[in-house]
C-alpha cells in the first residue's frame, strides 16, 4: 500500500475515502453502504465519555473485522509481553547500550523486547516500555494491540506503517501513534530499523493544556497528521497476531484486514515530526521543570498527574545567567525512562548512545556525570550555548517503572553505570 497523503489536526473529526462516493452522507450505517462495503464502528473511548474526550471512527470496509480463524497462543515471540514482575524492584540507576541488531530474520513484532513497565492492561493503567530491532518486513502478518495504544519512536531506519485507516511513513525524529485495536503491518524501507515503543494502557494520549504559555507553543495541533484512507483487496494465507491481556495470540486470516476503503471520525493513527516542537525555556535564570518539554500526555483521574508523559529534549539555545545550564541533579516522585534518538544528550559526557536507554525510578538520585558537572560549572555564561545536534526523549510515569528480567539480564546493560558519578569531587570547604 502506498501513502495516500495526510490530514492535519489533533483529535479532529476527519473524513477520507480512497474511492469517491464511498462515505455515506447524513448517517453512519445506511442500509446498504456504497460499493458493497460493510460499515463498522471502532470505539477508542467509553460510549458515554464526554464529547471533548470521546473518540470513535466509522470504517467502511470490504470485510468486517470479525472474520478470522480461532486465536491460539503465539509461542514464537516471548520477549514482548506485559510481565513486569511482582517481586522486589531495584532502586538502582540503570542504563543500556543500544539493542543489537538481530542475527536472524526478525520483523517489527519479532524484534520487540519488553524493557520495563508498570500497571497492567487489565487495570487499563500504566505502560509497557519496549525497544525493537528488526531486519525484515512483516510478511503475510498483521498485528493489533488490544492492551494499549502504541507510541512508536524510531531511532534508526524509516518505518512504512500500513494501517487499516491508511499509511504512515516515519523516520527517526518523527513519531507515530497507533490506536488500541487498529490492525497494521510494518515494512522497513532501509532494510533494518531500531527504536522504542511506549504501550499506553491508560487514557489516550492528548496534547497538554498550555496554561500561561497561551494558545501557541510546544507541539502545535496542526502538525499532527493522520493518514488518508488507503486499502488493499487481497486474499491469501495470512496470520493475525493480537496482543491481548499481556500475551500474544495468533489466528489465521484469509484476507488482508487493511481493507478499509473510507473512514470518518476522530479515532485514527497519527504521526508528528519532533523537529516541529516549539521549544520554550528560561531567558533569565534557572530551568523550568522538564514538563516544559511535554509533547503528549496520558492523564489520570488526578488532575496534573500523568499515567505517562512523553517529553523530548530537542535542539535549543541556553542563555540563562548565573545558572548551571545542563539538567541539574534531581530526584522525583515520578519515574523516568529515557532514550536518545539522535546526537548527544547534554547531561552526559559519554555512555548514553543513540539507541541506548536509561531508567531512573521514583526518588532515585541522578543528574549530570562528573565530567559534565566540572565543565558546566566553569563555563563562560556571557555567551549562549546552542545544543544543535540532539533529540532525546523521556517516558515519565506516575508509577514506578519495573525493569523486566530480560532487561536486567541483557548483555547490553551497562553494569558500571553508577560509576559515572563516582568522579564527583568534594568541593566543600568549611569557612
Ligand atoms: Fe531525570
Amino acid at each position: 500500500m502506498k501513502s495516500n497523503g495526510y490530514q492535519s489536526g489533533f483529535g479532529n473529526s476527519l473524513a477520507t475515502e480512497a474511492v469517491a462516493g464511498t462515505l455515506p452522507v447524513g448517517r453512519n450505517s445506511p442500509q446498504r453502504v456504497a460499493h458493497g462495503l460493510y460499515a463498522e464502528q471502532l470505539s477508542g473511548t467509553a460510549f458515554t465519555a464526554p464529547r471533548s474526550e470521546n473518540r470513535r471512527s466509522w470504517l467502511y470496509r470490504i470485510r468486517p473485522a470479525a472474520m478470522h480463524g480461532t486465536f491460539a497462543p503465539f509461542a514464537s515471540s516471548g520477549d514482548f509481553h506485559s510481565d513486569f514482575g511482582d517481586g522486589p524492584v531495584t532502586p538502582d540507576q540503570l542504563r543500556w547500550n543500544p539493542l543489537p541488531m538481530p542475527e536472524s530474520p526478525a520483523d517489527f513484532i519479532d524484534g520487540l523486547l519488553t524493557m520495563a513497565g508498570n500497571g497492567s492492561p487489565a487495570a487499563q493503567s500504566g505502560v509497557g516500555i519496549h525497544v525493537y530491532a528488526a531486519n525484515r518486513d512483516m510478511q503475510g502478518r498483521f498485528f493489533y494491540d488490544a492492551d494499549g495504544e502504541l507510541l512508536i519512536v524510531p531511532q534508526q531506519g524509516r518505518l512504512h506503517i500500513e494501517t487499516e485507516l491508511g499509511v504512515l511513513d516515519i523516520e527517526p525524529q518523527e513519531i507515530a501513534v497507533i490506536p488500541r485495536g487498529v490492525r497494521f503491518r510494518v515494512a522497513l524501507p532501509e532494510g533494518s530499523a531500531r527504536g522504542y515503543v511506549c504501550e499506553n494502557f491508560g487514557a489516550l494520549l492528548r496534547l497538554p493544556d498550555l496554561g500561561p504559555i497561551g494558545s501557541n507553543g510546544l507541539a502545535n495541533p496542526r502538525d499532527f497528521l493522520s493518514p488518508n484512507a488507503a486499502f488493499e483487496d487481497s486474499e491469501g494465507d495470512f496470520e493475525l497476531i493480537a496482543k491481548f491481556q499481556g500475551h500474544l495470540w495468533r489466528a489465521h486470516i484469509g484476507h488482508s484486514p487493511l481493507d478499509v476503503v473510507a473512514w470518518h471520525g476522530n479515532y485514527a493513527p497519527y504521526k508528528y515530526d519532533l523537529r516541529r516542537f516549539n521549544t520554550i525555556g528560561s531567558i533569565s535564570f534557572d530551568h523550568p521543570d522538564p514538563s516544559i518539554f511535554l509533547v503528549l500526555t496520558s492523564p489520570t483521574d488526578t488532575v496534573g498527574v500523568g499515567n505517562m508523559d512523553f517529553a523530548i529534549f530537542p535542539p535549543r539555545w541556553l542563555v540563562a545567567q548565573d545558572t548551571f545550564r545542563p539538567p541539574w541533579f534531581h530526584r522525583n516522585v515520578a519515574s523516568e525512562f529515557m532514550g536518545l534518538i539522535h546526537g548527544v544528550y547534554d547531561a552526559k559526557a559519554e555512555g548514553f548512545a543513540p539507541g541506548g536507554a536509561s531508567l531512573h525510578n521514583c526518588m532515585t538520585g541522578h543528574g549530570p556525570d562528573a565530567a559534565t558537572f566540572e565543565k558546566a560549572s566553569n563555563a563562560d555564561l556571557s555567551r549562549p550555548d546552542v545544543i544543535a545536534d540532539t533529540m532525546a526523549f523521556m517516558f515519565e510515569t506516575r508509577g514506578v517503572i519495573r525493569p523486566t528480567r530480560q532487561a536486567l539480564d541483557a548483555t547490553h546493560r551497562q553494569r558500571d553505570y553508577q560509576a559515572c558519578w563516582t568522579g564527583l569531587q568534594k568541593h566543600f570547604r568549611a569557612p
